[in-house]
């Protein structure tokens, strides 16, 4: 059955390569719809396919003392061919009762239960359904909603709650069809208690209001991992007419500050690859148990507080989630194996992004940390995991988030323009945006579409193949030249052979120079040179999140215990997994280390939202 499916997409792409030179409009809808019909996303038990919900419509209330959702979703239904289910996903909810758009009940029946993927949720429908609404309320085994005490949050006054859906927790707040292959709009009515906002991807409030009711819209259709919603004691700060910052009032203005330059990176973005299409580009920045750096959620970007450094030196991370507008909102991966197309495009913009704005030198910073990164990740993965195109069949698609999509996906984007040409490449990337905008790719089709319209054309011949299905770094990646860390070089020889911390003239450095620094620290480092380098530098009382963690890192492998305090004090308070996975996995190297990490994790799991407990979990081999 597999065989046949890539048989059959194999004869397409021929097929199709034989009769294409340049995509007019209506060559790229061909292409992609044969190629369509042939796409499986293994990581939905729904039938969407065959019917599909167009719009959704959520009525829901958010119970902070029962730590549930609660409400209805109503499916706007296409169903073509007249099928006799509408099969949905869900994983972990409590279905009420059904009903169709006349006011009957609907039957409904469970499938098999998946351990990764969740229930199927079977609705029996007629030609004449139109729409169910379904009555449900989530669990407190739901995946995607983290629910915080007071405590939690930076004002320790009120709750706060949000959720995050990729890759595949939507399905567990919303019974829905959960792949990335399909498109819908959305509106939803979300009640709060008295005095907390609630914002979505969506249309948003920009204060609260009495009925503590708020009504959202959005009308772009967007695949379902990214509708989200967050409520809390949340205010707002406009930064230019169309860009500002939620966050709890104590953080407002630090926030403001520090993503000042968020309007300039819409222009410039604007300039790069088209038109932003999303109307509002918003942040909120969470509290600190947001598991993840940033989620591209559209209008709305959710941030980590862990990029507010005080000094704007983190924020390539908004252009990154930016540059999701285009890569990954705009033209989304159909499926979790081509997630490179998400996010390799989206490292790539964001990087040309950072380059408007603070020129190629900082650039060069953040691609040379990005290839030590890869470099990293190809000795740690196995060669499955190594390729562009994934193949996560019976696994979790967050498997797939590593390096090898962000980085190798960069640098073979890299590759391409430095091979035909910067302005050649740029006038590719906007066609290719504007000719799949609200569409689905899988990465056959832009292999196909990349070399008919770019590299033929341009008497190219590239190694696509290679970077693209086969495990390893090609060695025509480009390599990377990075004067601002020759000094820092220069430093760490010194240092080594003296022992001298005044040989590391590290007065102009900024965050990147450091991270630099820290991560090439000679692997024989004496736990007394990680104290002198401490006591001149003091890094353990950093303010800066990804100089904390890299230093704590390094400590925690040379046996420097002065750290210890704030390594726990690190590790209770943040939950973003990116912090969390090395710094455990280091912890966990020697059985010492190890106990001293399940002592603090046994403090800090309550503080960490469903996606890092689970990889922690694992980290730590703990059964919970
Ligand atoms: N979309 C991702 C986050 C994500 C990926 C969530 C896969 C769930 C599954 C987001 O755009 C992202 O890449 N965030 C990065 C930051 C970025 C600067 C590399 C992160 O959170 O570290
Ligand atoms: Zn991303």
């Amino acid at each position: 059955m597999k065989f046949l499916t890539k048989s059959f997409l194999l004869i397409c792409l021929i097929v199709l390569s034989a009769c294409s030179s340049k995509a007019t409009q209506q060559d790229v809808s061909e292409t992609m719809s044969s190629i369509d019909s042939t796409i499986i996303d293994m990581h939905t038990l729904s039938n969407y396919k065959s019917v599909s919900s167009s719009h959704i419509h959520l009525d829901i209330e958010v119970d902070f003392t029962k730590k549930i959702v609660s409400g209805s979703v109503t499916h706007e239904i296409l169903n073509p061919n007249n099928e006799n289910h509408f099969i949905l996903d869900s994983k972990n909810l409590f279905i009420e009762y059904i009903e169709y758009d006349n006011g009957e009940t609907a039957s409904f029946a469970y499938g098999k239960v998946d351990e990764l993927l969740g229930t199927p949720l079977i609705i029996d429908i007629d030609s004449d359904v139109k729409s169910v609404t379904i009555h449900y309320n989530t669990t407190d085994k739901t995946e995607a909603l983290d629910w915080l005490m007071p405590e939690q949050t930076d004002g320790k006054v009120s709750p706060f709650m949000y959720t995050q859906g990729q890759s595949i927790f939507t399905r567990s707040w919303i019974p829905i069809q959960d792949t990335p292959g399909l498109r819908i709009t959305y509106s939803a009515n979300v009640k709060v208690p008295e005095g907390m906002l609630a914002v979505m991807s969506a249309s948003n409030p920009v204060e609260r209001n009495e009925s503590n009711s708020y009504n959202f819209n959005m009308p772009q259709p967007i695949p379902c991992y990214l509708i989200a919603l967050a409520v809390g004691d949340l205010v707002f700060a406009p930064i230019d007419e169309r860009t500002g910052v939620y966050a709890e009032k104590t953080m407002l203005e630090d926030c403001a500050y520090e993503l000042e330059d968020m309007g300039q990176m819409v222009t410039a973005a604007e300039e790069l690859y088209g038109d932003y299409q999303w109307d509002r580009y918003d942040v909120i920045v969470l509290p600190p148990s947001f598991p993840f750096g940033g989620m591209e959620n559209p209008r709305l970007t959710f941030a980590t507080p862990t990029i507010i450094a005080g000094d704007k030196s983190l924020t390539a991370l908004i252009a990154h989630e930016l540059a999701h507008s285009w890569s990954g909102n705009l033209v989304t991966n159909a499926t979790w194996d081509d997630f490179w197309l998400n996010e390799g495009f989206t490292v790539y913009f964001e990087r040309r992004i950072m380059e408007s704005l603070y020129g190629k030198d900082y650039v060069e910073m953040l691609a040379l940390l990005g290839y030590q990164d890869l470099q990293g990740s190809i000795i740690a993965l196995k060669p499955d995991l190594q390729l562009l195109k994934l193949k996560l069949n019976g696994l979790h698609p967050d498997e797939g988030m590593s390096d090898i999509a962000y980085e190798k996906g960069y640098f073979f984007l890299r590759l391409i323009e430095e091979t035909v040409g910067r302005d050649k490449f740029d006038v590719f990337l906007k066609d290719y945006f504007n000719n799949h905008k609200f569409q689905t790719i899988v990465t056959e089709y832009f292999v196909q579409y990349l070399n008919d319209n770019l590299l033929v054309p341009n008497d190219i011949v590239l190694n696509v193949e290679q970077w693209v299905y086969e495990p390893g770094l090609p060695n025509n990646c480009p390599s990377i030249v990075c004067e601002r860390f020759n000094d820092v070089d220069k430093g760490l020889v010194s240092f080594h052979k003296s022992s001298d911390v005044n040989l590391i003239h590290a007065s102009n450095w900024s965050t990147h120079e450091w991270l630099h620094f820290i991560r090439k620290l000679n692997p024989e480092t004496t736990s007394e040179q990680m104290k002198l380098i401490d006591d001149k530098f003091k890094l353990t009382q950093s303010g800066n999140s990804e100089i904390l963690a890299a230093w704590f890192e390094q400590s925690i492998r040379f046996n420097y215990r002065g750290i210890d305090a704030a390594l726990e004090k690190f590790l209770t308070r943040i939950g973003r997994r990116k912090f969390l996975e090395p710094l455990y996995t280091a912890l966990a190297a020697t059985p010492e280390g190890k106990e001293r990490a399940i002592s603090i994790y046994e403090k800090a799991r309550g503080n960490y939202h469903y996606v890092s407990f689970n990889t922690i979990d694992k980290v730590l081999g703990l059964n919970i």
